[in-house]
């Protein structure tokens, strides 16, 4: 099992998509671990993209995601880091394909609706940025039988 940090984004949560992306996740029986409407600082948004702090656009970057709340989830599920990544889409919804979530509803390199972790080690720091472990509920979905099959 795998961990990924997911955040929906300002423009996700302004735009009311919150449901509709949520769902997407459930439908793929991503499991949601942990969940909560935070509004991210200054600080904290120089720490989560520290590597992209010396960048043209960080600027721009820091003003939208601080601009209003965003929802912080952490998901769990095998593969889970490649499998979210490839559900979001390519960065710029303009580029993303069509079946993705940036593909069906961003047009946008900067408003890109959610933001999910890249690998493993960005997985971990990400998840101890947002959350303390004591928020964060493992549990066995009851539908799991249905779900896959005994050896995957
Ligand atoms: P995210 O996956 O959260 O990682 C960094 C974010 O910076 C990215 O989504 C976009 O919101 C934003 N971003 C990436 N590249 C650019 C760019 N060239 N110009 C403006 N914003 C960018």
């Amino acid at each position: 099992m795998e961990r990924s940090l997911v955040l929906l984004k300002p423009d996700c949560v302004q735009r009311r998509l919150v449901g509709t992306i949520i769902s997407r996740f459930e439908e793929k029986a991503i499991n949601i671990i942990a969940m909560k409407l935070i509004q991210v600082t200054p600080e904290l948004s120089k720490q989560h993209y520290a590597e992209h702090v010396e960048k043209p656009f960080y600027p721009g970057l820091e003003e939208f995601i601080t601009g209003a709340p965003v929802v912080a989830m952490v998901v769990e599920g095998l593969e889970v880091i490649r499998v979210v990544r490839e559900m979001l889409g390519a960065t710029n919804g303009l580029n993303a394909a069509a079946g993705t979530i940036r593909g069906d509803f961003s047009s946008s390199r900067q408003m890109n609706l959610v933001h999910a972790s890249d690998g493993p080690e960005a997985s971990a720091r990400e998840i101890d940025l947002y959350f303390n472990e004591d928020e964060i509920c493992e549990y066995t979905p009851t539908l799991t039988p249905w779900l896959k099959a005994g050896d995957e």
